[in-house]
């Protein structure tokens, strides 16, 4: 397959394809993958303009292997990467699913940190890199999937800077404190925020992801969106869903029919429990089958007429841990047999196989009682398909509260999987529930599975994905390019009496944690002073004067503005308050802002003549916000009648006298020297007053935001840039 720039292609990236491939008899052959990643995403694929990149699932060797299995997959849409026996032991049954599925899970126990599988996991991500650099061109849509190519995402992007990358996880995000123990958490973080919009299965996995971006990259959100390395990213919850129409018909299929006809026979009125799981330790199956065989223990006139239908279907079967739970569940299944078995009865049917989709939908038809009772579950599809398989509007699901799908089938019998007695009890509910609670429970979780469809999902996602593409276009809209540029600096050229408006944190300078330590670098000096010899200049900050005057004072012609606007000063001059004012309110205002110091670590007071700052940036991000909205709260109905206003900075809270602000005290200079130019730079809504003053001047904001300014750029550095082009042209 190759590079096509005519059409917007979809690539879909995961580690397996939709198909395993076989050598069977010197030949090939492909069986559908399981897992709910394959499954999940099988119709959405069925469209044209879609591709799938992806493991075929085996280790080829020679050439002409590799040749005739790409051929045979290029003719269903699918590019294979071939992974050699290292990358399958060290990366895919190594740090994916010895490390990161454990880690994710929750299963610390089971979690390996090794770095000679994290190397080879990285390597890994490339070798998916350089297949898809070879096909895909910077309109194509890339979509990359689960924890097996967490690091994708920010290599694409390191060449592919504007096209549109997705990334959903199938697993759950784990909360910080679990993530936070993996040794390459800021690697993989860094990886994922690649992609422009960052899909989970659930709002708590979403919210988990966000707060280790917080704490451990030092980036905060508003509400689901963040900036990263200046590009907006928006991160969400979109629940997997099913192709609902194909289970609500599946069980009509005449082959279904048959297989279900069969079963029905063999099963003597038996009520049926079915269990549907890969092999693994996180789906709870030694908890689900001892909470079985209690429930034959202590209602035992339910024996001989329920059975348990055990599918366990074989997977990751090199991994040691997968090895260990196998034996588990075999002897237990042993065990439950041996001591229960009549003549006629068998307690547990267990198969350690897969099963196609019609026998599949037979056993949904079956069961009278779907039993999923996962440790840790990203979502749980078999629990939806079962659902949806319900066309009689009987039948009970028993679920896991710690499955992803428990978030939205709150009909469904809820229990807590490490309490064996409530799974025991669970099963005891279902098989009682009056069949008109049954109807009930299910019409309202089919009309959910029913409306949020697998196809729904995917239109929502990619939908969403264009939402912020369009939002980072916006941003760029006003962005100083070198056309904008050129005209500034023309009509810079061309004027006489020229004024240029410095805000300095945030716009000269980046933001510090310490505030004190944000002083000016010598070049920034040298930049100020420079600009100031042919210009009027006046630096407008929120900062105190006497830090004002240390870190400028000496500098010829620049004349600054302190306390947002309070206090003013003329290069060499004294400083004068622009009206006279109190700061009596200090002491009613600041025991308040004590109290919040002592409940809020990290954040302390900024004391200037005429305001009072509480500071919060180097508190943990969402004690933070909680603070903030608390004490803004406390002020609001305090400073009433006191002609003060309560302004919200980056990462401050200001009490101040009504009536300051920068746009005023810039305006008082204006009207001094009646310039014929104004050049204006600022970063957060203080500056916003000055933007306003003078609207038809050019008045440029640094950052994201909303904003009343003409122009954009996005970093201190950008600001310094534009400096030197200014200065470098003759006056
Ligand atoms: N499945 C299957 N054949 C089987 C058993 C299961 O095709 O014999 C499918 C099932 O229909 C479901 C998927 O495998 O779509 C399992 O997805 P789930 O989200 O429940 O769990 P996962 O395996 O992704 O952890
Ligand atoms: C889960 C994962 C998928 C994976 C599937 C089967 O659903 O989220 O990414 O494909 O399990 O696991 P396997 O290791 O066989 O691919």
């Amino acid at each position: 397959m190759e590079k096509n720039n005519n059409n917007r292609r979809i690539f879909i990236v995961s580690n397996r394809l939709p198909v395993t491939v076989k050598q069977k008899n010197g030949s090939f052959e492909m069986t559908p993958s399981v897992g709910g990643l394959a499954t999940g995403l099988k119709s959405i694929f069925e469209q044209k303009n879609c591709i799938w990149i992806g493991w075929p699932g085996l280790t080829v060797h020679s050439e002409a292997d590799k040749k005739s299995i790409t051929a045979e997959l290029e003719k269903l849409r699918m590019i294979p990467v071939f992974l050699n026996t290292q990358e399958i032991k060290k990366s895919y049954e190594g740090f994916c699913n010895v490390t990161i599925w454990p880690l994710f899970h929750y299963f610390t126990q089971y979690t390996d940190y090794d770095t000679r599988m994290w190397s080879v996991y990285k390597r890994v991500n490339q070798k998916f890199y350089k297949q898809l650099d070879s096909v895909i061109t910077e309109k194509d849509i890339i979509w990359i999937h689960d924890y097996h190519l967490m690091l994708l995402p920010g290599i694409v992007r390191k060449k592919y800077t504007l096209s549109a990358i997705g990334f959903f996880l199938h697993i759950p995000f784990p909360s910080y404190e679990v993530y936070r123990t993996l040794p390459w958490r800021k690697e993989i973080l860094n990886g994922i925020l690649g992609a422009d919009l960052v899909g989970f299965h659930t709002f708590d996995y979403a919210r988990h992801f966000l707060s280790a971006v917080n704490r451990l990259l030092d980036i905060d959100y508003i509400s689901n969106q963040l900036v990263y390395r200046q590009r907006a990213i928006k991160v969400d919850s979109f629940p997997l869903g099913i192709d609902y129409e194909t289970y609500a018909g599946g069980g009509r299929s005449s082959k279904a029919q048959k297989i279900l006809a069969k079963y029905k026979r063999s099963l003597n009125n038996y009520k049926v429990i079915l269990s549907v799981d890969r092999l693994d330790y996180s789906k709870g199956i030694i908890n689900r089958l001892k909470a079985y065989q209690l429930f034959l223990k202590i209602f035992p006139e339910y024996r001989e007429k329920v059975t348990l239908f055990l599918i366990v279907v074989p997977s990751r079967s090199k991994v040691p841990q997968y090895q260990q739970i196998k034996v588990e569940i075999d002897k237990t299944v042993g065990e439950i047999n041996g001591k229960y078995n009549t003549i006629g009865w068998t307690p547990i049917h267990y198969y350690y196989r897969s099963f196609n989709f019609e026998h599949l939908s037979a056993f949904y038809q079956l069961a009278d009682v779907a039993l999923i009772t996962p440790l840790r579950d990203g979502m749980n599809l078999v629990a939806k398909e079962y659902v949806a398989s319900r066309n009689e509007k009987a039948g009970v699901l028993v679920l896991s509260e710690m499955a992803g799908a428990a978030a939205e089938l709150d009909e469904a019998v809820i229990i807590n999987p490490n309490n064996i007695m409530d799974i025991t009890e669970g099963i005891n509910t279902a098989l009682n529930m009056p069949q008109k609670e049954q109807c009930e429970r299910l019409i309202s979780m089919q009309k959910k599975i029913k409306r949020y469809t697998n196809q729904y999902w995917a239109k929502d996602f990619f939908d969403r994905l264009i939402d912020v593409k369009n939002l980072q276009s916006s941003m760029e809209a006003k962005i100083v390019d070198q056309q904008t540029l050129d005209m500034l600096l023309q009509k810079y050229r061309s004027a006489e009496r020229r004024l240029v408006i410095l805000d300095y944190d945030g716009t000269l300078v980046h933001f510090s944690k310490d505030p004190q330590k944000a002083s000016p670098d010598r070049t920034l000096l040298r930049l100020i002073q420079t600009l100031a010899q042919n210009n009027h200049l006046i630096i407008v900050s929120g900062r105190d004067k006497e830090t004002l005057e240390k870190w400028l004072g000496k500098l010829d012609n620049v004349n600054l503005i302190a306390e947002h606007g309070a206090w003013s000063r003329d290069a060499h001059g004294d400083w004068h308050l622009i009206e006279p004012m109190s700061d009596e309110w200090k002491r009613e205002i600041r025991p308040v802002m004590d109290f919040y110091v002592s409940r809020t670590p990290g954040s302390f007071i900024e004391e200037k003549d005429y305001s009072l700052v509480w500071h919060y940036r180097k508190t943990t991000s969402e004690l933070g916000k909680i603070r903030m909205r608390e004490l803004t709260e406390t002020l609001r109905y305090l400073v009433v009648g006191l002609k003060l206003q309560i302004l919200e900075g980056n990462k401050v809270i200001e009490v101040k006298n009504v009536g300051i602000n920068k746009g005023r005290a810039v305006s008082k200079w204006i009207q001094r020297i009646t310039p014929d130019f104004i050049l204006a730079f600022g970063d957060d809504k203080t500056d916003e007053d000055i933007f306003n003053e003078i609207s038809d001047q050019f008045t440029i904001k640094v950052g994201i935001g909303t904003t009343a300014a003409n122009y954009r750029v996005k970093a201190p550095e950008d600001v310094r840039q534009i400096i030197e082009k200014l200065i470098g042209e003759p006056a």
